[in-house]
């Protein structure tokens, strides 16, 4: 008989110990649990964003407030590798280049994927706010961080438009509810917990995601490739089971990745970014024996996430989808594909679906091609694609939650706007 009730639930785990019942083991092991947070899950001055979007959303309408939601958004290893430059009519992104994930990132594709994530809360912000705005996606041809102007115009009869590569396109306002997609911005996390088993996500709800990437790109600059049935469910796992041993095995892209890891409170609240046991999926014994026992080496992290892939996320995923781009190295696409992965999130969290990227088999193909070695993943993911006119941008599972997702730490509005770049 394990020490833990494994049907307790964390919340009446959390209330025994604030009372002092659990308080069984030893002294030393209590401070720490209280050192390392195992009380204040979700708490502290890296979880504040989440607290102030909401105090923004209701008092604040200024650019300011449209920073709050954009940094909300999700972004690869939670880098958060954005800097806004903010005047009464416009912002300005930029990419923070030294947040980059070296090796698992090589081209900087999550990058721009993550800037387009944050581009997406940006824009329903905007609407929800009643600015028409102006959109341009690199603004500058030759500037290779200046990810985006959005001009702001307080006037809501004029249209949204987005534009880049001197095409400008006008953003469809036919979203059913973009008010909802807004609202969902501070419930949207990240769902590394098992999905349900019995309850798959509809055909007609994966169309609807779908067509989602209409609203963003009118002319088609991407697509989404469904993997539903058991076999392609298999074969879509397996690749991102072998891509997660091929990344374990490679000792840059293990480093990069552990890298990304705060392992301790002290850390979450001063780098306010990065990956938590909290978010990992863990079962919420695990996550509070994490906090408790010394951290955990590379080893040990590399080995937890193949463990986790291989038993929560690719055994309980509903379906996978892969987000596709005609050019997967084209700065453009790379954001677009980004604001469709966010605005579909969204869709998916109003809706009380869970979604959880899984890039692992996009990050050995990179991985592949900057070290000039045989393409294993590059050419399985042509192959699961089975159409030279698309590349795949993005892998995610999706699928209705067992669990609820926490929070993951955010650094503040104050912290990533500068005056100039
Ligand atoms: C481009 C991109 C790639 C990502 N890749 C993965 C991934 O391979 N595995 C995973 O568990 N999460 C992945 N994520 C999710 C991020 O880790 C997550 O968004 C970030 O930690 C912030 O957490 P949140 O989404 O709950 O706010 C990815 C997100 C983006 C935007």
């Amino acid at each position: 008989m394990p020490w833990f009730d494994t049907k307790m639930s964390r919340r009446k785990f959390l209330k025994l110990a604030g009372s002092g019942i659990a308080i069984v083991v030893v002294g030393g092991t209590v401070w720490r649990a209280f050192s390392n947070g195992v009380f204040s899950t979700g708490q502290g001055p890296a979880y504040e964003p989440w607290n102030d979007w909401k105090t923004e959303s209701q008092q604040g309408a200024g650019p300011l407030s449209l920073v709050a939601s954009a940094i909300l958004a999700a972004n690869a290893h939670n880098t958060q590798p954005w800097l806004f430059v903010v005047n009464p009519n416009r912002i300005d992104l930029f990419a923070d280049t030294k947040r980059n994930i070296g090796a698992i990132d090589p081209y900087l594709r999550e990058m721009f994927e993550g800037l387009g994530c944050a581009l997406e809360n940006l824009v329903l912000a905007a609407e929800a706010k009643g600015y028409a705005y102006n959109l341009k996606l690199m603004p500058e041809p030759t500037g290779k961080t200046h990810v985006a102007t959005i001009s702001l115009i307080s006037n809501r009869k004029i249209n949204n438009s987005i534009s880049g590569n001197n095409t400008t396109t006008t953003l469809s306002s036919n979203l059913s509810e973009p008010s909802s997609l807004y609202n969902a911005i501070p419930q949207r996390h990240t769902n590394r917990g098992p999905y349900e088993m019995n309850k798959p996500v509809t055909q007609d709800i994966l169309q609807s995601l779908g067509s989602l990437s209409k609203t963003i790109s009118p002319e088609g600059a991407m697509t989404i490739f469904w993997f539903t049935t058991v076999d392609q469910r298999h074969k879509v796992g397996d690749l991102i089971l072998q891509a997660t041993q091929a990344i374990i095995a490679d000792e840059q892209q293990s480093y990069n990745d552990f890298k990304w890891y705060r392992a301790s409170w002290q850390d979450i609240q001063t780098y306010k970014d990065g990956l938590t046991v909290d978010t990992s999926g863990s079962p919420w014994y695990i996550e509070v024996l994490a906090k408790i026992l010394p951290p955990i080496s590379e080893k040990e992290f590399d080995n937890s996430q193949l463990q986790l892939a291989k038993d929560t996320y690719v055994a309980t995923a509903s379906a996978f989808g892969i987000i596709a781009v005609h050019d997967v190295f084209d700065d453009i696409q790379r954001l677009q594909g980004g604001m469709f992965y966010q605005r579909m999130h969204l869709w998916a969290t109003s809706n009380g679906i869970a979604m959880q990227p899984l890039n692992q088999m996009t990050e050995r193909a990179d991985r592949e091609v900057s070290l000039g070695i045989k393409q294993t993943f590059g050419n399985a993911l042509r192959e699961l694609i089975a159409n030279p006119n698309w590349q795949a941008l993005m892998t995610f599972r999706i699928g209705y939650p067992t669990l609820e997702a926490l929070s993951s730490p955010r650094r503040s509005v104050q912290e990533v706007v500068v005056s100039s770049v």
